[in-house]
């Protein structure tokens, strides 16, 4: 119910403006979210590199309607790029992106347009692009944006939400040789009609699309904190002969630290996708909604506790 409300109020413009502006907020935020700018982002994967951690890395920005907006979010990703080079990412870094915060809503060529440009200069640094996945209204777009930007980087990754009923099919479709799927269990606010509703139903959906994807011939990312599907994964990978070099595991940035570093000792690739940026509104209010216990985190940090 509490998430519920919270995921209504990842969407209110009027919240956002109480949120956001509210100074003691910042310190909470920082739990999730590496920095504002792109210096405090490098210094985060500098500290991840060190503790074997591999990373993708997100500049914060959701949709927009603004052509001009759009290309800036492009720019954004471009100047990311440059800046991660010296740190030699190539095999460890990657970087994630939201169609929407490339125009897609506004014209979905425009977004490709964009995209195109991101995946050339991740790729002349070494590196891939991952595209997020946002409310099962762009699904459909963002997977034909997905197999446009195929065509020039096979290495372009996806995420897949469990949740939508139709994710089932989406993996069987995309469990081939050289895919990249990043399995999630969701994190939007979703009807009925298009979503399983309720912790278990998800968790089989989860359980059901990584069967898939292990059984497959493609490169599973499996996105998940939870200690049960972490050893269902490795359970599939036993039965499916996988080793530890053919899929990954992939956390969110403050969330599980130590099942991070105890995977990554295991000798398992763990990829933390780190956001920043000063548009961090809607992605930090669907962290609080995942879990009721941040929310009390949050009052007690402007409690001043
Ligand atoms: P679940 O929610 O069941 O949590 C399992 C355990 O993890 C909890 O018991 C708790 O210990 C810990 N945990 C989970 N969330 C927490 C939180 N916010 N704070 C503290 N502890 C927490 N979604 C989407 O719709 N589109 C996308 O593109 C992406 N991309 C993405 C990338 C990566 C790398 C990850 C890890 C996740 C996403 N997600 C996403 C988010 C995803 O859909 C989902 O909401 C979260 O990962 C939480 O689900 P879990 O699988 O962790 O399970």
């Amino acid at each position: 119910m509490l998430g519920q409300l919270l995921l209504a109020a990842s969407g209110s413009r009027l919240v956002r403006r109480c949120v956001s502006g509210f100074p003691p907020t910042r310190k909470v935020v920082g739990r999730f979210v590496a920095g504002e700018s792109a210096q405090e982002a490098r210094d985060v994967i500098e500290r991840l590199r060190d503790a074997k951690l591999a990373v993708t890395v997100d500049h914060l920005g959701e949709e927009t309607r603004d052509a001009r907006a759009a290309e800036a979010t492009a720019n954004a990703y471009l100047s990311l790029l440059e800046a991660l080079r010296p740190l030699e990412l190539a095999s460890r870094g990657e970087v994630s992106v939201k169609l929407s915060a490339l125009g897609q809503r506004l014209d979905d060529r425009m977004a490709l347009e964009h995209a195109r440009d991101i995946c050339a200069a991740a790729a002349a640094g070494g590196s891939t692009v991952t595209l997020d996945m946002e409310d099962h209204t762009t699904v459909d777009s963002t997977l034909a944006i997905l197999r446009k930007l195929r065509e020039d980087h096979p290495a372009t990754g996806v995420a897949i939400q469990a949740y939508l009923f139709r994710s089932e099919q989406d993996c069987r479709d995309l469990a081939a040789e050289g895919s990249r799927v990043r399995l999630v269990k969701g994190a939007y606010r979703e009807p009925a009609s298009v979503a399983h509703q309720g912790r278990s139903a998800v968790d089989r959906a989860y359980v059901r699309c990584l069967r898939t994807l292990m059984a497959g011939n493609g490169y599973p990312m499996v996105a998940t904190h939870d200690d049960r599907m972490i050893a269902i994964t490795e359970l599939l990978a036993d039965r499916f002969g996988r080793t530890i070099g053919d899929h990954e595991f992939q956390m969110l940035y403050g969330i599980r630290t130590d099942l991070q570093e105890a995977l990554a000792g295991a000798g398992h690739t763990v990829r933390v996708y780190v956001p920043y940026g000063d548009d961090w509104y809607g992605y930090f209010m669907r962290r609080l909604a995942e879990r009721p216990a941040n929310v009390a985190f949050f009052l007690r940090a402007l409690g001043g506790k």
